[in-house]
């Protein structure tokens, strides 16, 4: 099956405005022609609405870093899905390490994330991945395996939904998962997928890799087979690297 590759360039806290056009400056004048892979950019929530401008007219898409579940209340601090299909979002990440992590978001607060932002359309996409004691404990596929049950059911709509493996111990750390342990665990969460939305739907579904993704490891991973792209943090905010990125997953094609 031939999964078209998706690049997501995830800002985290990064950029200002003048710093942020610069780069939708550069990638612009580096995208201009046919892609055949799909590219996002998942903003800080300030910049959204400006960075729907700076990509008016490029196949680069919008999305955003994170979500609440209800789409309009006394949630202080909180953007709801509504609020991000408003800003020119195609695109919202949900369960991010560091939102798992450093925020404490639940199975049970993730799941109704996903929910509420495919209900207004956006495609999520759902980020799991084990800590390092995980990994070193022998646990990466019962935790991985955790974090899709928690999220994910067959009444999801799978046009609407892309996985991102992230192994924590290898976010910005520099620390890269080789390709053969990525594929290893790309390949368990496909055959999950599988149990959840049946083979075919699983073969179609793309699941990205993120943790250190640079344009000198992109390649090697990107031709893993259960590997369909990347989710890049630190890398994104260079416009070279992000193409360069960009440009192994098209090779992978
Ligand atoms: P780095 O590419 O900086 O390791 O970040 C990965 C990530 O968390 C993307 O969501």
């Amino acid at each position: 099956m031939n999964r078209r590759p998706f690049v997501a360039g995830n800002w985290k806290m990064h950029n200002d405005l003048v710093a942020a056009r610069a780069l939708m400056a550069g990638l612009r004048a580096e995208l201009g022609g046919a892609l055949n892979v799909d590219v996002a950019v998942c903003t800080p929530f300030t910049l959204l609405y400006p960075m729907g401008r700076e990509i008016d007219g490029t196949s680069i898409k919008l999305g955003a870093q994170n979500c609440h579940f209800e789409s309009k209340g006394a949630f202080t601090g909180e953007v709801s899905p509504p609020m991000l299909v408003a800003a020119g979002c195609d695109y919202v990440i949900v369960g991010h390490s560091e939102r798992r992590h450093v925020f404490g978001e639940s199975g049970d607060m993730l799941r109704k994330k996903v929910v509420a932002a495919q209900a207004v359309g956006l495609h999520v996409i759902y980020c799991i991945g084990e800590q390092l004691d995980d990994r070193e404990a022998g646990n990466t596929e019962r935790v991985v395996e955790s974090q899709l049950q928690e999220a994910l059911s067959a009444d999801l709509n799978t046009d609407l939904l892309t996985l991102a493996y992230e192994p924590v111990w290898a976010i910005g750390t520099g620390k890269t998962a080789s390709p053969d342990q990525a594929q290893s665990v790309h390949a368990f969460v496909r055959a999950k997928l599988g149990g959840v939305f049946g083979q075919e739907t699983a073969q179609r579904l793309r699941i990205q890799y993120g943790g250190s993704v640079k344009p000198g490891n992109a390649k090697a991973l990107f031709e893993c087979p259960d590997v369909d792209g990347g989710l890049v943090g630190g890398a994104c905010l260079v416009a070279d690297d992000f193409v360069a990125i960009i440009s192994a997953a098209q090779d992978s094609v």
